[in-house]
């Protein structure tokens, strides 16, 4: 049996005590199980909020530089205190903050540097990945937060064409993934788990779709 990787992407929501409820909600109803690999992305301001959890800890963004003047910025050095992996290029931060390839690579590289597994997501099978990622998440724009996920064959379809050019990588499928639909994408051969935003707010309904996973 292939082994899965589950990763609830908080984006910009939950206070710090919040974050606690929800680890100690999730905690309650979450059934371990072998080959299921969980990661919660939280804000950075909750990432310290989790400690002795079943779940491993991802950051949402990584500074391009290194540690210096660079107002505002969180850097890998600072991050590989709390987190195991970090996210890099949701459609999110491409379109907000104007990140392209060359900043996306810059990212990578400096989490890489600090031992961060980079969790890299593309829109299309033609965007850039750069060189050191280990996991890619296919994510349509028109599956996120919309309740239309894309369909089955299409991710098949997308996920061969990434594993094509970057055979060593796991593939994810992101956008619109709930309990009801989550075995649609887990059971596809080419797809090695995949990134929940809206149903991973809810520690239940998140735990529940691990469990269906
Ligand atoms: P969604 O978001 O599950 O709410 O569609 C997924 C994501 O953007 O990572």
């Amino acid at each position: 049996m292939k082994s899965l990787l589950l990763v609830a992407n908080f984006k910009s929501h939950k206070t710090v005590s919040e974050a606690k409820t929800w680890s100690q909600e999730f905690e309650k109803n979450f059934k371990p199980a072998p080959g299921k690999e969980v990661v919660v992305c939280p804000s950075f301001t909750a990432l310290a909020a989790f400690s002795d959890t079943s779940f491993k800890l991802g950051a949402q963004d990584i500074s391009p530089f290194d540690e210096g003047a660079f107002t505002g910025e969180i850097n890998g050095i600072q991050l590989k205190e709390f987190a195991e992996y970090v996210l890099i290029g949701h459609s999110e931060r491409r379109e907000n903050f104007k990140e392209e390839d060359e900043v996306l690579r810059a990212k990578v590289s400096q989490a890489v540097k600090e031992g961060l597994k980079v969790i890299f997501f593309v829109q299309n099978a033609l965007q850039i990945v750069p060189e050191g990622v280990e996991v890619i998440v296919y994510e349509p724009t028109f599956a996120i937060g919309t309740g239309v996920a894309e369909m089955p064959e299409n991710a098949t379809d997308i996920a061969e064409k990434i594993k094509d050019k970057n055979p060593n990588v796991k593939i994810l499928y992101g956008g619109s993934v709930t309990p009801q639909n989550i075995k649609e994408f887990t059971e596809l051969t080419l797809i090695d788990g995949v990134v929940v935003g809206g149903a991973s707010l809810d520690a239940k309904e998140f735990a529940k779709l691990i469990e269906l996973a």
